[in-house]
């Protein structure tokens, strides 16, 4: 097992009605803001009334706000600089974010810049570490990027589609997380899909790991994925399912807050090259990673099959053979049937993506993320590309 430091400093509070609390929460756990900027999405916070549930919790609490909206999936520093000048010019001290990835991304960044005299995508651009930001809370609405648990900021840069992740274990991990269940019962099934294939993607890229002897956190992160994988159609069936959506929501962060990684090398190249897929065809991130992660797997069981092998009989239940790649394959046919199931797509045609540019995408993933890339397995050009085309 490797060294590691572990902490996740964020109040998750948790349950029904939880979103009533944000005023106290900001107050106690923001700094006591006089002035919050409330970040959301395109329309679905503000259609379910949950919005103004938070406005009036924040009003309440005697804290002034100003407004963001319209922030969309896959989100570009376009919105950020319009943040962080709005930020400035109004004279915020804290920024709330109301929404899934996109909008906690967003707020993050923002939160960032503004104390930051220079551009903010020198952070992104890796010319220099976050140190401070804004203090930033969250209510999440959709369970799937982790970001309320994540150090992690995702945004493209517009110029060039580029999109990164920043990551700053203090600086952007939010002080506060506001989880209430009943708030994901208005997501529509192919993004309750799509988060639950990105919280497996989550956990599987720590899960991925040259590393031996981490027995504790491959437990954890085993126990993670079976318990999601069998939770997940009690959600479909009926989306108002308190239990079903309770449970989705806690693995969604349980995933992402550092836990399923402790004491080991991570891998993270598919969603290296998700992102790119994201960034170029504007798809979904987590139906991307239902496309992806098979592939890359299956490029696992020629190299390294024997994480594919135990992900297959420890997870999907496949049948011990004492032949790693039979199994291994075995558990990346049960993998897709399980993204089939729930709607997910599982090739870059079902994905909508019908002529994939792969020069493009394996040119930008090395320029966006080195020459040679992989906690699990190294890999190079040559052998992105050939997991690009198993996509097909
Ligand atoms: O904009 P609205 O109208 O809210 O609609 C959103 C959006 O269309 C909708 N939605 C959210 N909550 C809803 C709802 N619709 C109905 N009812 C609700 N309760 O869902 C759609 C997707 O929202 P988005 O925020 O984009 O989803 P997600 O949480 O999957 O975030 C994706 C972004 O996060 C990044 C991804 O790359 C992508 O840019 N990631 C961020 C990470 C992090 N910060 O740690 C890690 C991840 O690996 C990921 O890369
Ligand atoms: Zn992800």
């Amino acid at each position: 097992m490797n060294n590691f430091t572990y902490c996740t400093p964020t109040r998750y509070v948790f349950g029904r009605n939880a979103e009533a609390e944000t005023g106290r929460l900001a107050k106690e756990y923001l700094g006591d803001p006089k002035k919050v900027l409330v970040v959301s999405g395109g329309s679905s916070a503000k259609k379910s009334g949950l919005l103004d549930r938070v406005m009036k919790a924040l009003h309440s609490a005697g804290i002034d706000t100003e407004e963001m909206e319209g922030i969309k999936p896959n989100p570009t520093d376009d919105r950020v600089y319009e943040g962080i000048a709005l930020c400035r010019e109004r004279g915020v001290d804290a920024v709330i974010g109301v929404g899934g990835g996109s909008v906690i991304d967003t707020a993050k960044a923002i939160a960032l810049g503004v104390l930051y005299e220079g551009d903010f995508w020198d952070f992104y651009a890796g010319k220099l570490a976050p140190e401070k930001a804004l203090p930033i809370g969250v209510v999440l609405t959709i369970p799937a990027a982790g970001s309320e648990g994540s150090g992690n900021s995702v945004i493209t840069k517009l110029d060039g589609l580029h999109k990164i992740s920043l990551r700053s274990d203090f600086a952007l991990r939010p002080k506060f997380a506001v989880m209430n269940p009943e708030l994901t019962y208005t997501l529509p099934a192919y993004q309750t899909a799509c988060g639950i294939a990105d919280m497996i993607a989550h956990i599987m890229e720590r899960y991925f790991t040259p590393t031996k002897n981490v027995e504790v956190t491959d437990g954890i992160s085993e126990g993670l994925l079976r318990s999601i994988i069998a939770v997940a159609p009690r959600v479909f069936a009926n989306p108002r399912d308190y239990d079903a959506r309770a449970n989705i929501m806690w693995a969604g962060t349980m995933a992402h807050n550092g836990i399923c990684g402790c004491g080991r090398t991570e891998d993270w190249v598919s969603h290296f090259m998700e992102h790119e897929i994201s960034a170029v065809y504007g798809v979904a991130h987590g139906a991307g990673l239902a496309v992806v992660f098979p592939a890359w797997m299956t490029y696992m069981t020629e190299v390294a099959p024997e994480r594919p092998a135990r992900f297959a009989r420890e997870v999907m239940g496949v049948p011990a053979t004492f032949d790693d790649k039979s199994d291994a394959l075995a558990g990346i046919g049960r993998l897709k049937a399980f993204y089939h199931s729930i709607g997910l797509p599982v090739t870059l045609g079902e994905l909508g993506v019908e002529n994939p540019d792969f020069d493009l995408l394996v040119k930008k993933l090395h320029e966006d993320k080195g020459e040679i890339i992989g906690g699990y397995h190294k890999l190079d050009a040559e052998a992105t590309e050939k997991i690009y085309k198993l996509m097909l």
